[in-house]
Formats: C-alpha cells, structure tokens, sequence
C-alpha cells in the first residue's frame, strides 16, 4: 500500500504572527499526521511548531531532494488532481500570508528554485489552511470543480465597521471555511 501523502508547509514569513499560527494550526487540524513544516530557522518558532508536526530547519528542496514533490503555485499552468497524489511523495504549501494582489510570492520563494513540478487550486488565492482543505479534498477523490470557493468574506466588526479578506475560502454546507479565531482576533485588533 502507498503511504499516506505528505504535507509540507514551507515556512516563508520573517516572523511566525498571530494570523500565521492560527492559519498553521488549523492547517495541522485539517491533515492530521504526516504534516512538516521546512525552512523553519528561529528556535522559538521550531518550538511552537513541533507542536503540530514534524519541523526541519532546511528548505523542502533540500529535506526531499530526489522525491516525487509538488509544489502549489497559483501561476502553475496544471490543475492539482486526485491522481497528482497517487504519485506523489509531498505536497507542498507555502507558508506564506497573502497580500490583497498577489505578489508571486510562491514562485519567487519556492517553485523557482525547487525544480520540482507545480500545481494549481483554480484562479482564486486561498488562505494556507483553504489551500489544505482542498489538497485533501482532492486527495479524497474530488475534483477542484467539485469545491465550491467563495471569493471574498466580509468580517463585520459593528455597524459602521468591516474587514474585507480578498482571499478565497472553501464554502462548507453554504458557509465559507474561516480560520477559527481568526475573525475574533480581527475583531479584536
Ligand atoms: C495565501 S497563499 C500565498 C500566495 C502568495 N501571495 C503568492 O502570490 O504566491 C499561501 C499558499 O497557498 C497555496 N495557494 C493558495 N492559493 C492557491 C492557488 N490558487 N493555487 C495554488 N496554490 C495556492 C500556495 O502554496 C501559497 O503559497
């Protein structure tokens, strides 16, 4: 029997935020075992994330040079399918928070210089932990047509005040998948 996929967030920001964590922990809720996070340098941040799967200081390309190794872009040209995983050792997410336009920050940090091939999740930016969602959703059987995603949430912090997050999320039973805590913590800035 194949062994389970693996999931790898490659740590890209300078610091581990608020926003970040919770994106990663629930991220680690959403895949369960056979999660590592690479390029995790700081001691502190290795210490938290040991909390949630496996944790390696070196990058990906490095840690699974000679494996079967996918990286998701959103420039890539493929779509991620369910045969993607059959064959492949690890999936790779990048731990990298997104700006309202994207930046190609995935391509410039990761796929350039992996030289492993990369995927796409459809036209829309996800947030880390959407992108998780559908990677597993996919690697259950389901196609990227079959997810619904909304492309933007309003947070509503009172009458006269709101947060847009120009990001896509994975809409469950008629409801986009927010990160927990993250709405109370918007809320709460
Ligand atoms: C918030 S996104 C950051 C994207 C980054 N701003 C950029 O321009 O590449 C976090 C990660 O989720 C994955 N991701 C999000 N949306 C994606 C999509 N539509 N296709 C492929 N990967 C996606 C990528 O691995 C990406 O690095």
């Amino acid at each position: 029997m194949k062994k389970r996929l693996l999931l790898v967030i490659e740590h890209c920001e300078p610091r581990l935020s608020k926003w970040l964590k919770l994106e990663y922990h629930h991220s680690g809720k959403i895949w369960g075992k056979n999660l590592v996070f690479t390029r995790v340098t700081q001691k502190k941040t290795q210490q938290v994330l040991r909390t949630l799967g496996r944790v390696e200081s070196r990058p990906a390309k490095t840690v699974f040079s000679g494996k079967k190794c996918l990286v998701l872009d959103p420039q890539a040209t493929q779509p991620f399918t369910t045969q993607d995983c059959k064959h492949a050792d690890a999936v790779i997410v990048g731990g990298l928070l997104g700006y309202e336009i994207p930046q190609g920050r995935t391509k410039q940090l990761i796929s350039d210089s992996a030289g492993f091939e990369t995927r796409h999740l459809g036209p829309t930016q996800l947030s880390i932990d959407g992108a998780v969602f559908v990677v597993k959703a996919i690697s259950e059987g389901l196609s990227l047509e079959d997810i619904e995603i909304a492309k933007e949430i309003e947070i509503v912090h009172d009458n006269i005040h709101s947060t847009i997050l120009p990001f896509g999320y994975p809409v469950i039973d008629d409801v986009p998948m927010v990160t927990p805590g993250l709405v109370e913590y918007l809320v709460k800035r």
